[in-house]
């Protein structure tokens, strides 16, 4: 990069006409203000901080339901476990298989409903369906893939339907005061998936009409995968189709960007814009549109991720996202939403096919890295636990949340080559360099 950068220099005129210099210092898609972080240790070194990171969060499993002390619920635990079985799975390892087979087996004995895996929250089963393909991704075992089948079968009752339409209401939630419209917005409500099921732990949830983003976004996105494992074309990727489809009627903003949901009855939409409802449809319609060869599927995913890196919804002038910033003792949902992200733009990448939004996306990750480790670590040159502030401005300590969001963030590097980590034998550092983005382009 160094030569390049010194030849850039010679040719002014040159950069200034055209965005013919090389990516990492010259990405349309990433504004100008953007920093521009490069490594400058090597990748086992880094790895071997990782293997620390999450060594950090195995040591406060809850040994009684597999979630994580000052970690969040049910929801966080399973992405927590997401990201474990995922950083096996890109290294070609097995060595976290036992502590996610016990987690897992716990976990699924926190059932409220009877269905293994299912609470009263319907966005919740679709996470720990994710979390168990993640597993059987990683570790092959079939368990696995059998229960994120039962929990896509019984979320296959929650989804808006015709028969749900003439009766007036998802039976379990049926409520005088929430009776779905047929079409909202003009469009139809066919394909939504309720955010909640009327399950007894929460009853009074059970006359909640929303039909969210993320319970619906999830459905797609575990219907695409199973589609994708299974091959069942007809059974899977219709129902992920139908879905990402609902969202793009209903929650998707005229800049690609996702609202919360939708409310059944008056139609009235929660208009937060959050990274993790963004993350979903990116990875339903990635794989959908791969698996089922669509240019156009691809192409909302690659709008979406496009927008996702350079929106100031949630991104800071420099780059890092400031998303679920605040008090490091807090435990709101949003300090784990950034990493679904982050996973869903490393997970996606493979099958995007522009080759600006790739090499955007590997820049963005070295950008989050860079704010995890020099901004909100408790070493800059020895990270091993993250906070929730990864925009800084400093590290004030970690959570089991915090900790187990920065962990998508530790699995995304692995989209640098090995060339990138410059030099093999340096020690005790990991990010150092880093510097404004020279010019827009
Ligand atoms: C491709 O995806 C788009 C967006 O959902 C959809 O409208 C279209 O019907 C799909 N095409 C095929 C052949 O499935």
């Amino acid at each position: 990069m160094i030569p390049l950068l010194a030849l850039f220099a010679l040719l002014p005129l040159l950069h200034a006409a055209s965005c013919s210099a090389p990516r990492a210092v010259c990405n349309p898609l990433l504004p100008p203000g953007y920093l521009s972080p490069t490594f400058t240790s090597s990748r086992a070194q880094l790895d071997s901080y990782a293997q620390k990171s999450i060594d950090s969060l195995l040591a406060r499993t809850d040994h009684k339901n597999g979630y994580f002390k000052d970690g969040g619920g049910f929801w966080t635990a399973q992405n927590g476990w997401t990201a474990v079985a995922d950083y096996d799975r890109l290294r070609g390892s097995k060595v976290l298989a036992a502590r996610v087979s016990a987690a897992q087996d716990l976990l699924v004995k926190t059932s409220t409903t009877g269905v293994p895996l299912v609470n009263e929250f319907n966005d919740d089963a679709g996470w720990a369906a994710l979390a168990n393909l993640r597993a059987y991704e990683a570790y092959g075992e079939k368990k696995y893939m059998d229960r994120a089948k039962v929990v896509w079968e019984y979320l296959t009752t929650q989804i808006v339907t015709e028969q749900v339409l003439n009766d007036g209401y998802l039976k379990s939630v049926k409520n005088p005061d929430n009776k779905i419209s047929r079409t909202c917005n003009g469009k139809s409500m066919l394909g939504g998936v309720y955010w909640v099921n009327g399950g007894t732990a929460h009853p009074d949830q059970a006359k909640d009409a929303g039909v969210n983003a993320v319970s619906t976004g999830l459905f797609a996105l575990l219907s695409a995968e199973l589609c994708g494992i299974t091959k069942d074309k007809a059974k899977y990727c219709s129902k992920g189709y139908r879905s990402a489809q609902w969202l793009d009627d209903h929650v998707v903003g005229p800049d690609g960007l996702l609202w919360d949901g939708v409310h059944g009855t008056t139609c009235k939409i929660t208009d937060w814009k959050f990274t993790y409802n963004a993350a979903l449809y990116i990875g339903a319609y990635a794989t959908l549109g791969s698996l089922t060869s669509n240019a156009t599927a691809l192409l909302l995913a690659e709008r979406t991720a496009k927008e996702s890196l350079k929106t100031t919804q949630w991104n800071s002038p420099n780059g890092i996202i400031k998303e679920g910033a605040g008090d490091v003792k807090g435990s709101d949902d949003g300090i784990g939403f950034k990493s679904v992200l982050v996973r869903a733009l490393y997970r996606s990448y493979p099958y995007f096919k522009d080759a600006g939004l790739k090499a955007a996306i590997v820049e963005y990750v070295n950008i989050q890295y860079y704010g995890l480790t020099q901004l909100d670590a408790d070493s800059k040159t020895q990270p091993v636990e993250y906070g929730r502030n990864w925009a800084g401005p400093a590290y004030q300590g970690s959570t089991a949340h915090a900790q187990l969001a920065a962990l998508d963030v530790l699995n995304a590097i692995t989209l640098n080559p090995k060339s990138a980590f410059l030099k093999a034998e340096a020690k005790g550092m990991t990010v150092i360099k880093t510097q404004p983005r020279v010019g827009g382009c």
